[in-house]
């Protein structure tokens, strides 16, 4: 359909501007990144944006308009994938859209001419997660910040990528623009061997492997953007995992990750 894209460093802010073509139409962000946790500035890119008379588009999937809402700092539309805090079960396919009324109309005229329509089943789970998403929330958010600080203080762990962690690179612009933290972030372990790797992921009982997060389940998942990353160098000190924090007991958490730090030393 003749449509280009141009990927840029995610903490680029306001030098976006010189990357902007003739033919550049609207600027796509994912803040945080939903692996490397960059967190964005939206404000300096809406600054651009509406100087330049651009679209901006944010994906807010991480943080859910309970913990932030990117129109309010400027974006025009709001993208976030339902099937994770929204839905919450990991069980239905569903995403919703949310815009100002200046791109209101070209969504409309959009969502119609591609014929998009959620089943009535999704809709059901979607307005039944509804109802506590903020308990949820505040539970991912709990347990991820406790998950996240006893990580950073294990010896096998360089560090942990979590906005809502002091000293994280994001945390000023997350103080700024966000009102909590979900469950999902990354961690950076010493090298180790594939074989050790795989030692602590492969038995772990309560950590599932899989992709799609915000579920009640924990997940965790090693990750590595070098061959997909092209504005930035991706190039951490050892393996990279990205856990995200589900509904049960820390304490159940930790002892199986305890558990699997164990089998990666002893193989
Ligand atoms: C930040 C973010 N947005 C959107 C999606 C897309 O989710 P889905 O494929 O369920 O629509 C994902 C999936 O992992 C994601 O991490």
């Amino acid at each position: 359909m003749g449509v280009e894209t141009e990927y840029y460093d995610p903490l680029i802010g306001r030098g976006i501007d010189k990357l902007v073509r003739k033919n550049t139409r609207l600027i796509y962000a994912e803040s945080p990144g939903s692996q490397s946790f960059e967190v964005q500035d939206i404000r300096a890119l809406a600054e651009v944006a509406r100087a330049r008379n651009l679209w901006l588009l944010a994906d807010n999937t991480w943080a859910s308009p309970l913990f932030c809402q990117p129109l309010g700092l400027g974006a025009d539309v709001v993208i976030e994938a339902g099937t994770k805090y929204l839905v919450g079960h990991a069980d239905a396919l569903l995403g919703f859209i949310t815009s100002n009324a200046r791109a209101a109309k070209f969504i409309e005229r959009s969502t119609g001419h591609l014929g998009v329509c959620p089943g009535s089943e999704e809709t059901f789970l979607g307005l039944r997660g509804l109802r506590t998403l903020d308990v949820r929330l505040q539970r991912h958010q709990e347990t991820g910040l406790a998950l996240a600080e006893w990580l950073k203080a294990r010896p096998e762990v360089v560090r942990v990528i979590h906005p809502g962690l002091p000293g994280d690179p994001g945390h000023a612009i997350w103080k700024r623009d966000f009102k909590g933290a979900s469950g999902l972030f990354s961690v950076i372990l010493k090298p180790c061997a594939k074989k050790a790797l795989a030692a602590f992921l492969d038995h772990l009982e309560l950590f599932g492997m899989g992709y799609s997060w915000g579920g009640y389940e924990s997940l965790v998942i090693p990750f590595d953007c070098a061959a997909y990353r092209t504005a930035t160098k991706w190039n951490p000190e050892g393996p990279a995992l990205r856990f995200h924090a589900g509904l049960g007991s820390l304490d159940d958490m930790k002892a199986d990750l305890t558990a699997g730090i164990s089998r990666q030393q002893e193989s």
